[in-house]
């Protein structure tokens, strides 16, 4: 096991230092940047079912679900696709809508995920097209899907999941600039530019763990203790929010809540007070002073602000406690970037707390039953 470990301490920090090849091998052979074109069989051999579809609707759990909210920023904005995300042991018990011209996504890094496997027969039943991300190979739901894309992360051990998340959003981001190309909603230059400044983001996800792990160690020995902290994002960095929190839940055992940052004035405010330690994703991109305004409602109360924010930020930095800040990238690649210090923030306050981090208690990595 030391063996495989590779000299890391926990299986979950190797998978984080892995992402920016494991990003790297998920677009291998199908981004094809000198010759323009993203090169993907499940989307390509089925196009008329994408491009026609009425809707695309994502089903997965856990971190998979938070992909899937990724993807509906994505699919939406590059392709103009209606998307709509659930979590599939909702979705398969309420008796769902589909229809014929329905495309059913399921995101699972396992492919064994009970809940997501029924929601998928169920889909497949109704007569939807059905289409498997997975990241093991010949898994359940692999083996039932009409078409699919493996994200090639390699084996995940840890039970909470990180490079297998990543590998996720990068197929889904090449699915939606892919659709958006072949529907026409992105011009040459646009599908151009996104797919070179894809093409760039294992390096920037190697740069995002070279400079942020130092100021994240230093946050986690300060909050170590917190019985609570709130996760806030807007946008794209919504789903951040909530994935980040999951991961300090899941591994630290510290209750953490995920929030888009202005709903936070429906509720969670009345939390805020000198003890509470307020994660806040404020990427430079797209509601970004919005954000800063929501980090102003925060200090104005005492919380304690941690701010994941870009290169050169000026704005948050007059207000927040701590800065982490991440390289620039545009908003559809920035989930990608914003989990980085986030998954390194969560495993460090939980190897702190002496955590067993790659098995926490009444987790299992697969969850094969309902
Ligand atoms: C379990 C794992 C999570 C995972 C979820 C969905 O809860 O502990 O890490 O996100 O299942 O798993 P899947 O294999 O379907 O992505």
């Amino acid at each position: 096991e030391e063996i495989e470990k590779g000299g890391f301490e926990h299986f979950m920090l190797k998978e984080i230092y892995e992402q920016p090849k494991s990003i790297r091998d998920t677009m291998r052979g199908r981004l094809l940047v000198e010759e323009g074109v993203i090169k993907m069989a499940g989307i390509w051999d089925h196009q008329e079912r994408f491009l026609n579809a009425k809707r695309i609707i994502i089903v997965a759990c856990g971190t998979s679900y938070h992909a899937g909210l990724v993807a509906e920023y994505l699919i939406e904005d590059l392709a103009r696709i209606p998307v709509e995300v659930e979590y599939a042991s909702e979705f398969r018990y309420r008796n769902p809508i589909i229809n014929k011209r329905d495309v059913v996504i399921a995101i699972s890094q396992s492919g064994e995920t009970a809940d997501t496997l029924a929601a998928l027969k169920l889909a497949k039943e109704k007569g939807a097209f059905i289409y498997g991300i997975n990241n093991v190979v010949g898994s359940s739901i692999a083996r039932i899907t009409d078409a699919g894309s493996y994200t090639h992360a390699g084996p995940e051990i840890g039970v909470a999941s990180t490079k297998a998340f990543t590998a996720q959003l990068t197929i889904l981001s090449l699915i939606a600039i892919k659709l958006g190309k072949h529907n026409g909603n992105l011009s040459t230059e646009r599908f151009n530019a996104l797919i070179s400044e894809l093409d760039s983001i294992p390096e920037l996800v190697q740069e995002t763990l070279e400079t942020t792990a130092e100021q994240v160690i230093e946050v986690a020995e300060k909050y170590k203790d917190a019985p609570n902290a709130l996760y806030l994002g807007r946008g794209y960095n919504f789903p951040s929010a909530l994935e980040g929190a999951l991961k300090l839940k899941e591994i630290s055992y510290i209750h953490a809540e995920g929030y888009p940052a202005a709903e936070m004035k429906h509720g969670p405010i009345a939390l805020i007070d000198e003890n509470m330690p307020v994660v806040i994703i404020a990427t430079k991109t797209g509601h970004y002073e919005k954000v800063v305004s929501n980090a102003q409602e925060i200090k104005a109360r005492k919380g304690q602000i941690i701010a994941v924010v870009n290169k050169g930020d000026q704005e948050v930095r007059k207000i927040a406690d701590h800065v982490i800040e991440i390289p620039n990238s545009s908003e559809e690649f920035s989930p990608i970037l914003a989990a980085i210090p986030l998954q390194l923030l969560s495993y460090y306050v939980a190897v702190k707390l002496g955590r067993n981090v790659d098995q926490p208690r009444n987790l299992a990595k697969s969850v094969t039953v309902e």
